[in-house]
């Protein structure tokens, strides 16, 4: 059984002492449930974050790292240097990183390998821009996303995969999928996947949905049969609202 997974994504926000100071805030009001629950923060946080954490059951993610151990990549992160301070999961081609940083489908592949290759759990983002929906071609796009992204990986390995379906249009803009929109996407991947692995394998990745979710849309989002989470932005800064979509 896939169980709800609901992470936050910070992106270039807040610094240590308020990473710190949410942490606080959020663990006097949060109670475990069934509910994973992890946060994406920049790295300088990571470390207190993690601390901070400690003993919660609250998983701490990056938000993107280089697919290269070491070398002379300057201003890069990589996989050994997370997992050194117990990083647990890691973003990869979010669609920033991939409009802005030159993110490609192929290091996106071989970050999701190097990843999984040093016990840190990926979640891989996925999403078609606003053009490309209005051109009717959303489902060709993300399935060419998938299938690179998932190049080479083996099943064992696919599994441990959450899946972050995000359409660009949605995301920062308040503009929210529809609950049906998002659903239908996230079957479309979950049979791309099935194609590939089979439909045992499918039925056990973790496919999220992100884009402006927030308390008051997370509940009927979440209650779509292939979608299993949230990939939340700008909702996740504040410890209250957080609460709420993680008890969705
Ligand atoms: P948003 O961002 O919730 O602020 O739209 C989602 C994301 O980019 O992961």
């Amino acid at each position: 059984m896939r169980k709800p997974f609901i992470a936050g994504n910070w992106k270039m926000y807040k610094t240590a002492a308020q990473a710190v100071e949410f942490a606080e805030e959020f663990k006097k009001i949060y109670r475990p449930s069934d509910v994973r629950v992890a946060i994406a923060a920049p790295y300088t946080q990571l470390w207190a974050l993690k601390k901070a954490f400690e003993g919660t059951g609250i998983g701490v993610a990056a938000q993107n790292m280089h697919w290269e151990d070491q070398g002379a990549f300057t201003g890069e992160v990589s996989a050994p240097m997370l997992k050194e301070i117990g990083v647990d999961y890691v973003i990869i081609g979010h669609s920033e990183r991939r409009e802005y940083f030159g993110e490609t489908d192929d290091t996106v592949n071989r970050k999701v390998k190097k990843a999984l290759a040093s016990g840190i759990l990926p979640i891989l983002c996925c999403g078609e821009s606003l053009k490309i929906r209005e051109a009717g071609k959303e489902k060709l796009f993300v399935e060419g996303q998938i299938r690179a992204d998932f190049d080479g990986i083996p099943a064992e390995d696919a599994v441990k995969i959450t899946v972050a379906y995000e359409p660009i249009w949605a995301i920062g803009t308040g503009k929210t999928a529809t609950p049906a929109q998002a659903q239908e996407m996230c079957a479309f991947i979950r049979d791309v996947l099935a194609g590939i692995y089979g439909e045992d394998v499918s039925e056990e990745i973790a496919i999220q949905y992100g884009g402006s979710v927030k308390p008051s849309n997370a509940s009927e989002l979440m209650d779509q049969v292939d979608i299993d989470g949230a990939l939340v932005g700008g909702a996740s800064l504040k410890p209250a609202d957080f609460l709420e979509i993680v008890h969705f």
